[in-house]
């Protein structure tokens, strides 16, 4: 391990598995990535990623041909000779919340006799407080170290978060192991957090959690203002100033979503149930989520009763925008809520697909709008602001826009003839529906 270049394995090439193996490479180590699936891995040797995210398709192939990243379906081949074995498995939740672990014990079982001697195992699957000791259990070793060293990595920015971090949390057992990861990490000017396994195994989950407490908190606010008046959007930007408060995540929406916080929340819920602990708070949290969603779709159906039309264009089906992924996306709780009462659904997503009985999709959005009643902006992609207002009001039957993410500028919406609506603004707000003249 020459000038601390390090070789890497990683178990799982998933996002995490993929990110963590392009940023360990970029930082200088070599890196073998591992996985079952076999076609997943012949189409990443060839530097095709199998969803979207910036930077990684330019950062694999680079990595690919210099020779720094590598793939494999064979698991001694992939860790045999390697210092550190990440494993990056999924952990989803079970049917009845709790968290899957089956994958992460396989992989601790197939990796325990080809491990080299002294390697240590780092953990960066989100899984329950005592997984690191199963893990390590299940390895059998005395030789072998293993850590949990959580990611905190967003989709759309996965690259940047890994490569800028706020902080690195490393837990492990004995200082040393702590300090042998840490080490990985040299050349990223973050801060380390050394601690136990149970306790990062514990922050990943609870950042997870305060992060949707918050947007709840934010979402439930919305809705008073929709009730009392009063302009969300001066509202968060007041609370945001506040240094103790601070500007990120206070983006009002549709309700909270993606592959992490459902079932973060979800599993936080159930580690606190396991022990007699009635985590009464986070219960409400996730509780609210949901009426978010009923929030959303029953606004959108009164307006289609307003203006008698039936026939909504829908502006973003990924969970948030910057990603393809759709798994948990509050838009699809919204449109599917339509759809069951009736409403017709189409629309259109710079990168997501989406298909349900009911839903017609678009490959663009001012096609989409032809001849509907309402325009419902569910995710807050940044090139909606760009499509021209007028166009889009040409093209629709009634001149009417509901935007929950708060991405339009509505004031150029309004001039274009459009009644408008958004998140967290009385709906009196609005002035009433313009038919168009067509
Ligand atoms: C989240 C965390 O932010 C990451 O730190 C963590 O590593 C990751 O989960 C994980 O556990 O792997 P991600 O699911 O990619 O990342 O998405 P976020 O950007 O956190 O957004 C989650 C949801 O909150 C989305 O539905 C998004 O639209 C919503 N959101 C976010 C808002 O409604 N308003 C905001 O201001 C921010």
């Amino acid at each position: 391990m020459a000038d601390n270049r390090f070789e890497i394995a990683i178990v799982g090439a998933g996002y995490v598995g993929l990110t963590t193996g392009v940023c360990m490479a970029e930082m200088g180590h070599r890196v073998r990535i591992f996985d079952i699936d076999e076609l997943k891995v012949a189409s990443l040797s060839n530097g095709r990623v199998p969803f979207y995210e910036a930077g990684m398709d330019e950062s694999l192939n680079r990595h690919l041909v210099e020779g720094n990243v590598s793939f494999s379906t064979e698991i001694i081949e992939s860790v045999s000779g390697a210092h550190f074995v990440f494993l990056c498995v999924p952990s989803p939740a079970s049917v009845d919340g709790s968290v899957d672990i089956q994958a992460l014990c396989n992989a601790a079982e197939a990796i325990g006799p080809h491990l080299t001697a002294r390697a240590v195992v780092v953990n960066k699957s989100t899984v329950p407080v005592g997984s690191t000791e199963i893990v390590h259990g299940l390895i059998g070793r005395d030789d072998i170290a293993v850590a949990s060293n959580p990611e905190f990595l967003r989709e759309g920015t996965a690259i940047e978060d890994f490569m800028h971090p706020d902080r690195i949390v490393i837990g492990a057992a004995t200082a040393a192991t702590q300090q042998r990861v840490a080490e990985l990490y040299r050349s990223l000017d973050a801060e380390l957090m050394l601690t136990d396994p149970a306790t990062a195994e514990l922050i990943k989950y609870v950042c997870n959690a305060y992060l949707a407490t918050r947007l709840s908190f934010v979402n439930d606010v919305a809705e008073l203002c929709e009730h009392v008046g009063g302009d969300l959007e001066d509202l968060t930007r007041a609370m945001g100033l506040d240094r103790r408060i601070g500007p990120h995540f206070l983006q009002a929406g549709p309700g909270w979503g993606g592959s992490c916080f459902p079932k973060d929340t979800t599993a936080l819920n159930g580690i606190a149930d396991s022990v007699g602990y009635d985590f009464r708070l986070l219960r409400e949290v996730v509780d609210s989520n949901q009426r978010q969603f009923e929030r959303v779709a029953s606004r959108a159906m009164r307006i289609l009763d307003d203006v008698g039309g039936n026939r909504v264009a829908v502006w973003g089906v990924a969970f948030k925008a910057g990603t393809d992924d759709t798994r948990d996306s509050p838009a699809i709780e919204v449109i599917e809520r339509l759809i069951r009462a009736g409403v017709s659904v189409v629309g259109y997503d710079p990168k997501a697909t989406f298909s349900a009985d009911g839903f017609e999709k678009f490959s663009d959005g001012l096609e989409a709008a032809a001849e509907a009643d309402l325009l419902l902006v569910l995710t807050g992609w940044p090139e909606f602001a760009e499509v021209d207002a007028v166009a889009v009001g040409e093209a629709m039957r009634v001149r009417y826009v509901y935007d929950t993410r708060g991405v339009l500028d509505l004031n150029e919406w309004q001039a274009a003839g459009f009644t408008c609506e958004a998140t967290g603004r009385l709906a009196t707000w609005a002035q009433g529906p313009s038919e168009t003249s067509r």
